[in-house]
């Protein structure tokens, strides 16, 4: 067996389970779960038409390149949404969902011969950790500042540890701590990759779903307004399952620089990952159209504005920038809260700590909780609510909680 395999952490979810062993949930009040992040507002019916139009492409292999037209109007988007004019034949690729992307993109960049090192955010989406581990890279965590929107400290990473680094993420905005990256930072990741020739993965996924007015700026956006007109080792992951809740279509792309995205369209082209025809025309659909996706972000805001309030006033927590996640601070441990939370009221969140590692002597999910607020607003107002008396009832019975 590969013996980096025994490197892979237990996944969130399964450390969920384990955590959760043994607790019986007060059958007063039926389930509902803050943990997954799965979108649950319905597909688009235009989404699901345009697929099952496409059943006559299952005669046929995909090029792993994706067809033409899916690569333009991933462009097209890119046009409408960011004002960038990409070059749909050599700057943008089709890709199975953003997770497939971030791992296989690592296998693409990562020489692990040369003691390589890949940084990501703490908290982070995991799926960086087991990418960078199985690359054969050592992962480094850059912990996020909750005193600055949960902006990552970048500053504190070591200067021979940028020199190793071959590989840095960044999610913006963030999950789980919804914070965008403003253009300062991206400008001082640009400099620091120009110095030690790393490469750039922006995971962009929950782009779409933002409280500002102003929408989250992209990576790619914030290379072209620096002048980096090429996009110099910088790749963007972008995703329908966010934008038109289509977690099971499995759709997104990827986009940047040419050079990359060439030698990653080769590990493709092996590793065997071309999009089905009926997912391509489903997903030339959704990314022609944007009024779902207003809609779409109209529900979560509607949603953030009323849930929001029920938990800050209890909770250290706010509305964040962006994402469909709140990133709550709770008294004592993440863990206990999650667990008494299930046995006395029934409803699952997710303790922060699970979503980040213990580095630099400290692990900056610790006392927090992730909340997706991915079901329909009666229902997350009712999980609210019950946290919300959940947490008085502790500091009644626990004044030092
Ligand atoms: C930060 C982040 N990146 C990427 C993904 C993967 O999304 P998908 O593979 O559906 O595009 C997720 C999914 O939850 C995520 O939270």
């Amino acid at each position: 067996m590969n013996p980096l395999l025994a490197k892979l952490q237990p996944y969130p979810f399964e450390r969920l389970r384990k955590l959760f062993a043994g607790v019986v949930p007060n059958p007063s009040y039926r389930p509902i779960s803050l943990g997954i992040g799965e979108p649950k507002h319905p597909t688009p019916a235009f989404i699901m038409d345009a697929m099952t139009a496409a059943f006559s492409g299952l005669a046929v292999y995909p090029p792993t390149a994706g067809e033409p037209k899916l690569r333009e109007a991933c462009a097209g988007w890119m046009q409408r949404r960011y004002g960038l004019a990409l070059d749909a034949a050599t700057q943008v690729l089709p890709v199975n969902g953003s997770r497939e992307a971030l791992f296989a993109f690592t296998q693409t960049v990562i020489d692990p011969t040369r003691d390589a090192v890949v940084v990501c955010p703490n908290p982070f989406y995991q799926i960086y950790e087991g990418a960078a581990l199985l690359a054969g890279a050592t992962p480094y965590y850059a912990p996020s500042d909750p005193a600055r929107n949960f902006a990552v400290d970048w500053d504190s990473v070591p200067e021979d540890v940028w020199q190793r680094t071959q590989l840095l993420f960044v999610c913006s905005p963030g999950n789980p701590t919804g914070a965008v990256m403003p253009l300062d930072e991206w400008r001082k990741l640009f400099a620091l990759s120009d110095r030690h020739g790393f490469v750039i993965a922006s995971d962009e996924c929950y782009s779409e779903i933002y409280f500002r007015d102003e929408p989250p700026l992209g990576g790619l956006e914030a290379a072209a307004k620096l002048g980096r007109a090429g996009f110099e080792r910088l790749v963007a992951f972008t995703s329908l399952s966010k934008r038109s809740n289509v977690p099971g279509l499995r759709s997104g792309f990827v986009a940047g620089d040419a050079a990359i995205l060439k030698q990653f369209l080769l590990y493709r082209t092996y590793h065997g990952s071309a999009m089905s025809p009926m997912v391509q025309a489903a997903s030339i659909a959704a990314w022609d159209d944007e009024a779902h996706v207003v809609d779409n972000r109209a529900m979560y805001r509607r949603k953030f504005a009323e849930v929001t309030p029920v938990l800050a006033s209890v909770l250290d927590v706010k509305l964040p920038d962006a994402s469909f996640y709140l990133w709550a601070g709770v008294e004592g441990s993440d863990e206990d809260f999650a667990r008494e939370l299930l046995a006395q009221y029934n409803v699952t969140v997710l303790p922060g700590s699970y979503l980040a590692r213990e580095a630099q002597g400290f692990n900056p999910g610790a006392g927090r909780i992730r909340m997706a607020l991915v079901a329909d607003t009666a229902e997350c107002l009712e999980a609210a609510q019950r946290i919300a008396q959940f947490v008085k009832d502790r500091a009644q019975n626990n004044p030092s909680k």
